[in-house]
């Protein structure tokens, strides 16, 4: 049982005792293992439907039939290992987002979260009797508002609560290079904003909107420094890499424990956007211009370049998650460089909980 001074993150009827979201992370690092884990210890752990259908037969050939049997079968996993909350983590810009998000709705997830890009329709996709909720994941203000009128107007409907995600997270992140590397944009300073919009939408709607801020939390300080202006819960996503529960093969982790500060850098990912990533040969090649463009397998995401681009990030991420870095890479966030060690959930969270406590 974790108590944390009694700051618990509810999010309408669901309650999570430890305030942390577990963030989702493609491709394979966070499944059923991890996401029930940090369940159990009172988290909400979060399947991420990136590439999920990676080891079905039919991955190649019915690209929306293996990730939706694939996404169904590890839910159901994870409920087996958990009576605890778990969410679903979608790319809006993923093909089949559609189709991910029915899935995940008709299995009972609670909570869909869904970021890189805006999730404008994703009301339209929940059945009526269904109570998941459907949490936007925005790295600014405007994205916060321009999502909340578009649900509100076209299906009357309240967002159930946002996830901010600032410069300083892994994988795909929703700034420019040039706004990762201005102070300006901190966590601590696009919170501020986001906070101050909640409470005027909370006053003119007569409801709790839950905020969870993340990207480069590392400590239960941190945890409490992001509570005290204003979030209501925080989401991590690096530490819990470095877990013996997490779903990535053990090098996937060791390059976290291995790698030092200069090694976390900041690459151009063919789907458009900037990500964070350890620094390894594979990347290096890449940047020389040595990797032959890309044959498009999937066609899985729909601002990636496909065959314009360099590599096949999804089968790059796939071979990261499988442990055969030679040929992929590991997303990581800007404070990986510190994980120097694979610990248990439960250890992490405890430890979290003791700093957060030993920081009030
Ligand atoms: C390996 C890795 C993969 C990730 N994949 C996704 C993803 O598929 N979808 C997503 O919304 N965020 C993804 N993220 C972002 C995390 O969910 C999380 O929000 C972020 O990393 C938080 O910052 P932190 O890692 O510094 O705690 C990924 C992050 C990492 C480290």
């Amino acid at each position: 049982m974790h108590k944390w001074n009694g700051k618990s993150l509810k999010i309408g009827d669901l309650v999570a005792e430890t305030p942390i979201v577990q963030g989702g992370m493609g491709i394979g690092i966070s499944l059923s293992g991890l996401a029930s884990a940090v369940a159990n210890e009172g988290g909400i752990g979060v399947i991420s439907a990136a590439g999920i259908g990676m080891d079905q037969p039919d991955f190649g050939t019915d690209y929306i039939s293996a990730n939706n049997r694939a996404l169904r079968k590890i839910i159901k996993r994870a409920r087996e290992l958990t009576n605890g909350i778990i969410g679903v983590n979608i790319m809006v810009a993923a093909r089949n987002f559609d189709e991910l998000a029915k899935s995940a709705i008709e299995e009972g997830i609670d909570i869909i979260f869904a970021g890189a890009g805006l999730p404008l329709n994703l009301p339209s996709l929940k059945t009526a009797s269904s109570k998941t909720k459907l949490i936007p994941i925005v790295s600014s203000v405007r994205a916060l508002k321009v999502i909340t009128k578009k649900w509100i107007d076209k299906y009357n409907y309240i967002p159930d609560g946002f996830v901010l995600e600032g410069p300083m997270a892994g994988g795909h992140l929703g700034f420019s290079k040039d706004q990762v590397e201005d102070g300006e944009f901190s966590l601590e300073n696009l919170i501020v904003p986001v906070v101050e919009e909640l409470k005027k939408l909370e006053k003119s709607l007569g409801q709790k909107i839950p905020l969870i801020a993340g990207g480069g939390i590392y400590s239960g300080s941190d945890i409490k420094k992001i509570l005290d202006l204003g979030a209501d819960g925080v989401q991590m996503g690096t530490r819990f890499v470095a877990t013996h529960e997490c779903d990535a093969d053990i090098k996937f982790k060791e390059m976290y424990v291995n790698a030092q500060k200069s090694d976390i850098r900041l690459i151009q990912s063919p789907v458009g956007l900037p990500g964070r990533a350890v620094h390894n040969n594979f990347i290096e090649e890449v940047k020389k211009g040595n990797k032959t463009p890309a044959k498009c397998p999937y066609n899985c995401i729909v601002t990636c370049k496909g065959e314009q681009s360099d590599y096949c990030i999804a089968l790059a991420l796939i071979n990261a998650y499988k442990g055969k870095l030679e040929n992929g890479f590991a997303f990581a966030g800007g404070n990986a460089w510190r994980v120097d060690k694979i610990t248990s959930v439960k250890e992490l969270v405890d430890s979290l909980e003791a700093e957060y406590i030993a920081a009030l």
